[in-house]
């Protein structure tokens, strides 16, 4: 349908500089775990204000080490949102422990020390709050909620490295932060991730969890006199090689400029469709509070699956993040879970498109964009211009969040 050219729902932005530095790589003589991977460790934590920083081969990865390293067993709870990407609840499998969900704000999609709540029983251990969509929880009230019930508390932060916000940073409130370097995340080596924590013993036993609970990597082995190992106890092979760390330390430089970049086109697109009937979007509390890595919309209800095909007609690449986990097949089976549990994530959930949003998009892009949103949700569907929201506060609040979803 589109004479104009594709506009991709995502492309990196990795230069000369990057290709530098992967060629410096592999210039050296081991190219698993070394100087690059220690240089990209050091430029995260100068840059997260923290001690000390693990990379790791995924933010899954990070999580699931997360939560062993902070003790959780099989037979623990973890709570975590069911507006997230499905990574979040695996790792508290992995670790042998039990997801359950809670709900999010319907303003926001986060989790809220409220949502979380309702759902603390004697089983339960922590809390892994998601920075969805790049902005910060209210970790002030997490890290109370979670003080209180003594629950540890672990920040899925794949979606944001750069928002700071009242005092509160990635990692700064949490007893550690998890990032993620995937393909499409701000920054990026294509698979990859890292663990941040304020505590360096924590950080300590993930790395050693990271390689196979060995005393000594091979870098450390082979790099001196060699050294014998032992394995004092048994762990995973998570590690991260230099030729990806080292496509992070020239990206981890000019985070803030890409995060102001971004700022704006989200802005851009804010502005565009705040009078497009029908459709909202979710409101960010402060410029600062979020690192604005996904821009997504809301679509009236039924609607979702004929814009997404309407969008892409029109030459537009989109995603979803993210239905509800706990309604895809195997937490349905495995853990019970039906529709109407949890109805704001699950109303989101079945109405979320994601528009494309990096540093290389152009405003011309962004407002092809915003006018294709605007013609595909106003054709076709249940008839132009319908709306399922009223405003409040420079956004529409889903009215169907809150009330139990069909179906
Ligand atoms: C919210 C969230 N958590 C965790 C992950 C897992 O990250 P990785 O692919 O690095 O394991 C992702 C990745 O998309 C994510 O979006």
């Amino acid at each position: 349908m589109s004479e104009q050219p594709r506009i991709e729902f995502y492309r990196h932005h990795l230069g000369e500089e990057e290709k530098a530095a992967v060629l410096a790589a592999l210039d050296e003589p081991i190219l698993t775990t070394g100087a690059a991977t220690a240089a990209a460790e050091r430029a995260l934590a100068e840059y997260l204000g923290l001690p000390e920083v693990v990379c790791l081969d995924s933010c899954t990865a990070a999580l699931h080490l997360a939560l062993l390293a902070l003790g959780i067993q099989p037979g623990d709870e973890v709570i975590v949102p069911a507006m997230t990407f499905t990574a979040t609840a695996n790792a508290v499998l992995m670790a042998g422990a039990r997801p359950v969900f809670a709900d999010v704000d319907p303003v926001t999609a986060l989790l809220t020390p409220q949502t979380v709540a309702r759902h603390v029983t004697a089983q339960t251990r922590a809390i892994i709050p998601v920075h969805l969509y790049g902005q910060l929880c209210d970790m002030i009230g997490l890290r109370a909620l979670a003080d209180r019930h003594g629950l540890k508390l672990i920040e899925d932060s794949a979606h944001c490295l750069e928002a700071r916000h009242a005092g509160v940073r990635p990692g700064s409130h949490g007893d550690c932060a998890c990032f993620s370097f995937y393909a499409t995340k701000n920054i990026t080596c294509g698979e990859g991730g890292a663990l941040a924590a304020r505590d360096p013993d924590l950080v300590a036993r993930v790395r050693r969890l990271a390689l196979h609970g060995m005393t000594t990597s091979a870098y450390e082995r082979f790099g001196h006199r060699y050294r014998h190992w032992d394995m004092p106890q048994w762990g995973w092979k998570y590690n991260l090689d230099n030729i990806r760390a080292a496509l992070l330390v020239p990206q981890v430089r000019r985070l803030d400029e890409r995060w102001r970049r971004r700022q704006l086109l989200a802005e851009r697109y804010e502005a565009g469709l705040t009078n497009v009937p029908g459709v909202t979007f979710p409101r960010v509390i402060a410029r600062d509070a979020s690192a604005r890595h996904l821009f997504t919309i809301w679509v009236p209800p039924g609607r979702r699956d004929d814009v997404l095909a309407g969008l892409q007609d029109r030459g537009v690449g989109v995603a979803v993040n993210y239905r509800a986990v706990h309604l895809l097949e195997y937490y349905r089976r495995a853990l019970g879970y039906t529709r109407g549990t949890l109805p704001v994530a699950e109303s989101i959930g079945d109405r979320t498109v994601t528009l494309p949003l990096y540093p290389g998009l152009s405003e011309t892009q962004v407002d092809r964009v915003t006018a294709a949103v605007a013609e595909t949700v106003s054709c076709g569907g249940d008839g132009p211009g319908r709306s399922d929201g009223r405003r409040r506060g420079g956004v529409t609040v889903p009215l169907a969040a809150g009330l139990p979803a069909r179906g």
